[in-house]
């Protein structure tokens, strides 16, 4: 069985993945990663070059390879549970974790740097994140569990899942 995390930009996916996986022994899987050492170039770039559907096809070619794995670790972009086979190829053998954070909460942390995330309107910032969250909740709140995250470290969301999941720690 594998682990997926999923949930809004800045929500941690990555950090919370790579801690995650190194206390289980499991190997880390991230999906903007495999996409950008595909293509050679940034996420940001590629949307702005080819547009975001083009993205999102590599993504889920990217999604398709990796839900084949078993003991991994997926941190996956945030947009990859809105197309429906993604997340039903990633569940086939995987536990699906939302790390939900609020729209203040993302703004907090993505510290005002929105130059890589094309999805985010620099001149509205807030009211896209807003947007985007409320379009998405309704799906990323599928998974098989949610973590609230606002105000964790990433070290206690760590822990938060492993107890949750009880899986055994080497
Ligand atoms: C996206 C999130 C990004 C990246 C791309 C699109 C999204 O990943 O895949 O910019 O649609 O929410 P992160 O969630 O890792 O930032």
């Amino acid at each position: 069985m594998n682990l997926v995390l999923i949930g809004f930009m800045c929500s941690g996916k990555s950090s919370v993945g790579r801690q995650l996986s190194k206390k289980l022994g499991w190997n880390f899987f991230d999906t903007d990663e495999m996409v950008t050492k595909q293509v050679g170039s940034s996420v940001g770039d590629i949307i702005r070059a080819q547009g975001e559907s083009a993205f999102r096809q590599i993504e889920k070619k990217a999604v398709q390879l990796v839900a084949l794995s078993d003991s991994v670790v997926i941190s996956t972009g945030g947009g990859v549970p809105l197309d429906p086979e993604n997340m039903k190829e990633l569940s086939r053998n995987g536990k699906v974790i939302w790390l939900k954070a609020s729209a203040m909460e993302i703004l907090k942390r993505a510290g005002g740097s929105f130059q890589s995330r094309p999805l985010i309107d620099p001149a509205d910032p807030r009211g896209s994140i807003e947007r985007r969250l409320k379009e998405r909740e309704p799906i990323y709140s599928k998974a098989d569990l949610t973590i609230d995250t606002d105000g964790l470290e990433i070290t206690t969301i760590v822990d938060q899942i492993l107890k949750k999941v009880s899986l055994p720690i080497p």
